[in-house]
């Protein structure tokens, strides 16, 4: 048990020298390369993350693997071969084919799995490792034992949807990075983030998905007792373009730095619904405002968010507080 354990992390890392070989130093990895280049993708990054290129072989991995004496079926429950039941037997192939490979390490800095893109258009763009004794992708955040010293130091943390997003960052510069697996938030990544910082900042694609997945990260972190802030990316970009464009310093100053809480958030999102050009709708608008201001646990924090929706649309404090008694007494 322990003995198989340590096979397949074994073969997890020399799966991943084997393609951060094939990308830096084969032929076969010309293309990745160039993609990586046009990416923006330095080469000490590439180093870093050690990235790498599966090409696009049935039987690279499995050969070579095979080779040096692990059984099929350790490799199969590492997630590294796939099979297919053929009517005389059972077939072995590699799982990740002609894709470029991100190492996924757990806290410790163990490989756990792998996420692996397609070069340019194709379906599905990201292949991940499947579920294994190691690689369960809703407790494991990407680029986690890079950045906890960082985190810890800034008891901050910035959570991106795509492992580029976090490469990208981190290349600019950036190290307080991390990114979930293609899942939105979970309470055990919540669990795992506390830990390490009092605010998380959730920085999504601008793109419905990447909002909705930014909503439902904000209330599992407000349960688990985190500060929560939601950056806004600019429409059609997400963190990735937005560095590279900009620079990590803008993207702190401008993005970071102006990340909204968890009521504004929200009155953002709500005002998306409403025409606010259109009087009658800005007054459904305002009401349904002050509704989400009214369920604030604190009056301090209630009484914040009224001045600032007053001050917003150019109304008294004094209209808005006896809109909002006139709502309490009606719901009663
Ligand atoms: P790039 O196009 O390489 O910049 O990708 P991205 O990081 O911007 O990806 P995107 O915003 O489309 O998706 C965010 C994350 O969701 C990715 O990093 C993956 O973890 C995951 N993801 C995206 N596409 C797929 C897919 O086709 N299958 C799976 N399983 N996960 C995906
Ligand atoms: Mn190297
Ligand atoms: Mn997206
Ligand atoms: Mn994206
Ligand atoms: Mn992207």
């Amino acid at each position: 048990e322990e003995e198989e354990r340590q096979q397949m992390r074994e073969a997890l890392n020399l799966a991943s020298q084997l393609y951060h070989h094939v990308l830096i130093h084969t032929e076969y990895g010309t293309a990745a390369r160039e993609y990586l280049k046009q990416r923006e993708v330095s080469s000490d990054t590439i180093e870093e993350f050690q990235l790498g290129f599966a090409p696009p072989s049935y039987q690279f991995l499995l050969q070579i693997l095979k080779r040096r004496g692990f059984q099929e079926e350790l490799l199969e429950k590492a997630g590294l071969i796939a099979t297919r039941d053929s009517p005389s037997q059972k077939k072995y192939f590699d799982r990740f084919r002609g894709r470029i490979m991100f190492p996924i390490h757990d806290s410790q800095g163990r490989i756990i799995g792998f996420g692996g893109r397609i070069i340019g258009e194709g379906q599905p763009k990201y292949l991940n490792s499947p579920e294994t004794p190691f690689f369960h992708k809703g407790n494991h955040l990407f680029n986690l034992h890079r950045a906890r010293n960082q985190i810890r130091k800034e008891q901050q943390a910035i959570v991106f949807e795509g492992y580029m997003d976090a490469i990208t960052a981190w290349q600019s510069g950036i190290r307080n990075v991390i990114a979930t697996l293609g899942t939105s938030f979970t309470d055990d990544q919540a669990r795992v983030v506390k830990r390490n910082a009092s605010t998380v900042v959730i920085c999504y694609d601008a793109d419905s998905a990447g909002q909705s997945a930014a909503l439902r990260g904000l209330e599992i972190l407000s349960n688990h007792d985190c500060t929560v802030k939601v950056a806004q990316m600019p429409i059609g970009m997400d963190p990735d373009d937005y560095i590279r464009r900009h620079g990590g310093t803008a993207f702190k100053e401008e993005i970071v730095a102006a990340s909204l809480s968890l009521t504004a958030f929200k009155l953002e999102s709500l005002k998306k619904d409403y025409n606010l050009r259109d009087e009658d709708e800005r007054m459904k608008y305002l009401a349904k405002a002050i509704d989400v201001i009214s369920g604030l646990p604190l009056a301090i924090e209630q009484d914040h968010y009224m001045r600032r929706l007053a001050e917003e649309f150019q109304l008294s404090l004094e209209a808005i507080k006896e809109e909002q008694r006139k709502r309490r007494s009606r719901k009663r």
